[in-house]
């Protein structure tokens, strides 16, 4: 499974990419509003630190506006993804961006009828919200399971992006259920290196080591 980073914060993104373990980047306009800088300008750095898909946003309503952001947004870097909406004007956009070169991830999507959909309509990534179905008490990693079923099923092509990860745990689930790709926080991401026998296991290593070279003093 990959490694998404779901952050606009440039810091966040280096470290991850330093680590070496990060497959690709997700934004949106909220990333984008706590950073509280011009998009265009942030993907571009976000590409430069990348090597993965970036997924940027559309905001427009109608396919026309999709089709024209996302052009506008392809030409910042080859591995720039085109974010739309699950709507039908986003499949729209979807089936004309798709024809013309230019990946897109189906967002926003709840159900997997949804996402038979996103698939039909050619969509490289589609992205289930997980913990927003959470949210409504829902469980969503079971959203996950319904749609790899379904992809397997008829052979799609669509990769699963699991989206809207809170935890450790969700990633776990997703990665178990065959989610392709899971996007998360920096704070999650930075959780999962995280176990507190990890820790405890150095501390004795290293309190053994000192004390073996007391005893090697000694002699
Ligand atoms: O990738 C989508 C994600 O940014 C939404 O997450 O936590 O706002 O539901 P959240």
């Amino acid at each position: 499974m990959k490694i998404f980073i779901d952050s606009a914060n440039l810091d966040e993104i280096r470290k991850a990419a330093n680590i070496g373990i990060l497959d690709g980047c997700t934004t949106n306009p909220t990333l984008i509003l706590k950073e509280g800088k011009d998009y265009k300008k942030t993907l571009k750095e976000i590409c430069g630190i990348v090597k993965g898909h970036v997924s940027a946003e559309t905001v427009s309503l109608n396919a026309e506006g999709m089709v024209k952001e996302g052009k506008e947004f392809a030409k910042i870097a080859k591995n720039i993804v085109i974010k739309v909406p699950m709507t039908p004007e986003g499949m729209k956009a979807c089936r004309i961006l798709t024809k013309s070169g230019i990946k897109v991830n189906t967002t926003l999507v709840f159900s997997a009828n949804q996402a038979l959909l996103a698939a039909k309509a050619g969509s490289y990534l589609v992205s289930p919200f997980i913990g927003r179905l959470d949210d409504i008490g829902e469980k969503g990693t079971e959203l996950i399971r319904e749609i790899r079923q379904v992809y397997d099923n008829y052979g799609f092509k669509s990769l699963i992006l699991a989206a809207s990860i809170r935890n450790t745990e969700h990633v776990k689930e997703v990665a178990m259920l065959g989610a392709d790709i899971a996007t998360m926080p920096f704070k999650v991401y930075e959780e999962l290196f995280n176990h507190k026998l990890t820790d405890a296991g150095i501390k004795k290593f290293l309190d053994d080591w000192n004390k073996l070279q007391k005893e090697l003093k000694k002699k």
